[in-house]
């Protein structure tokens, strides 16, 4: 038996964050992160419609990127004084995560973080609120997925919670709020929602339900990513729906070994500085991972279809000239995109540079307890092909080497 879950109302398009003046409740938390929701009028609007809707509201501000074990903690105290019968978590990923978390955590006061990272291991939720999430960036799609990522910050290490449970009640996806991203964070979060679709679509958990959610979302993707990062808003707008629509795919489809990956080595330089943006972590990983897992027959037919879907390369050619060019176009996106295609090579604010952040010794020597993280990550299962620690560790030299993948 399989399960397809989506939050049970999806607003979408330009005003719908207009749809929480209809919200029935009482008190309301609004969760969030360091400034851009303030800053650009969206906090004020989305407490201004919960008032209309007659709820008693309190904010809960300054959830940073990348959050942590600490401010869960927090957050969810704050939700034990107030009480409130609706969370509205609004922002990018990190706001949303964070508050998926917390809800756990007020539901459950006792629940320790060890349990809440237990896959699929969540209690029963909403016995005291409901959950709504209204994502600003236009990428991991947590709006409606099943997943929240907290760092513990004391391991160096990115936690998937994954658990149906705290799928959002509703999603707001409205692209006024995409409109403000800079260009950087439009590379980086367009690279992880094309990362969760292909990942969905050669997934061992595809199916026919989630399979052409990835592939439109891909489609979508391919076309409005570059234009969007150029500045072309209605090509901005489309990807706030592409990338929902890979997080409704890989929510239920799950995910592979990019993400293991993204996920062990986002934290483990951060005393070096380099803390490697997740999608840039993505995009860099994608073209090695699709090398690697193409060595399984049926993930090979399946890429072979991501790429006829994508008009890329003659349908008549073979699956390996089709893996070939899709990694050419991803590398391709890459460049487009000012981001680098390595770790050797990741500097200063995320850019191409000569010498990144990561010195060779220091990945060498973090190396093996990386990659034995990344194996025991919760989206390896997933993955098409299951990596040896021997491979997982090669796979991660030709992510910070830039090496070809031919094994
Ligand atoms: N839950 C999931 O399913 C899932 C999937 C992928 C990634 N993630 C996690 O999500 C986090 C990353 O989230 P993210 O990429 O959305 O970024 P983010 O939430 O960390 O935000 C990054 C920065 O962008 C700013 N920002 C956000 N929206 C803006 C806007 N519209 N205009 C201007 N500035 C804006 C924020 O203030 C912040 O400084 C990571 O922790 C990652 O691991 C979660
Ligand atoms: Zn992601």
């Amino acid at each position: 038996m399989a399960r397809f879950t989506l939050p049970r109302d999806l607003y979408h398009g330009k005003g719908s964050l207009e749809a929480l003046k209809s919200f029935k409740g009482k008190k309301a938390i609004i969760c969030v992160g360091g400034g851009s929701m303030k800053k650009f009028g969206f906090l004020d609007r989305a407490e201004a419609y919960l008032r209309e809707a007659g709820m008693e509201v309190r904010l809960f501000e300054g959830i940073e990127p990348d959050p942590s074990v600490e401010t869960v903690m927090k957050g969810a105290q704050e939700m034990i004084e107030f009480q409130p019968d609706w969370i509205v978590a609004i922002g990018g990923g990190s706001p949303i995560d964070a508050a998926k978390a917390m809800w756990i955590k007020y539901e459950y006061p006792e629940i320790t973080f060890e349990e809440m990272c237990k896959v699929f291991g969540i209690p029963p939720l909403r016995r005291k609120a409901q959950f709504c999430a209204v994502s600003s960036t236009s990428g991991t799609a947590t709006e409606v997925t099943a997943f929240s990522i907290i760092t513990d910050y004391a391991k160096g290490i990115k936690y998937p919670i994954a658990d149906f449970e705290i799928t959002p009640d509703v999603a707001i996806v409205d692209p006024e709020l995409a409109e403000t991203m800079p260009k950087k964070l439009v590379a980086h979060t367009g690279m992880d929602a094309i990362t969760h679709a292909v990942e969905a679509y050669v997934s061992t958990a595809n199916s026919n339900y989630t399979d052409p959610l990835a592939i439109h979302s891909i489609e979508m993707i391919m076309n409005d990513l570059v234009p969007s990062y150029n500045g072309d808003m209605a090509a901005r707008d489309r990807m706030h729906d592409a990338q929902c629509l890979a997080g409704m795919a890989f929510s239920n489809a799950l995910l592979g070994i990019v993400h293991s990956m993204a996920h062990k080595t986002g934290a483990a330089f951060a005393d070096f500085g380099a803390h490697i943006i997740h999608g840039a972590a993505n995009a860099m990983y994608l073209p090695k991972v699709i090398a690697f897992n193409a060595k399984d027959e049926a993930a090979k037919k399946r890429y072979g279809v991501i790429v006829d879907y994508m008009g890329i390369c003659d349908k008549n050619e073979s699956d390996s000239k089709k893996v070939e060019a899709l990694i050419a176009y991803l590398r391709k996106m890459n460049d487009d995109l000012n981001i680098p295609h390595c770790i050797r090579n990741y500097g200063a604010d995320s850019y191409p540079t000569e010498n990144g952040f990561v010195p060779e010794d220091v990945f060498l020597e973090r190396l093996p307890e990386i990659a034995k993280n990344a194996i025991g990550d919760a989206c390896t299962g997933s993955n098409p092909r299951q990596p040896s620690q021997e491979e997982m560790e090669k796979l991660l030299k030709c992510c910070y080497y830039d090496t070809e993948v031919d094994f």
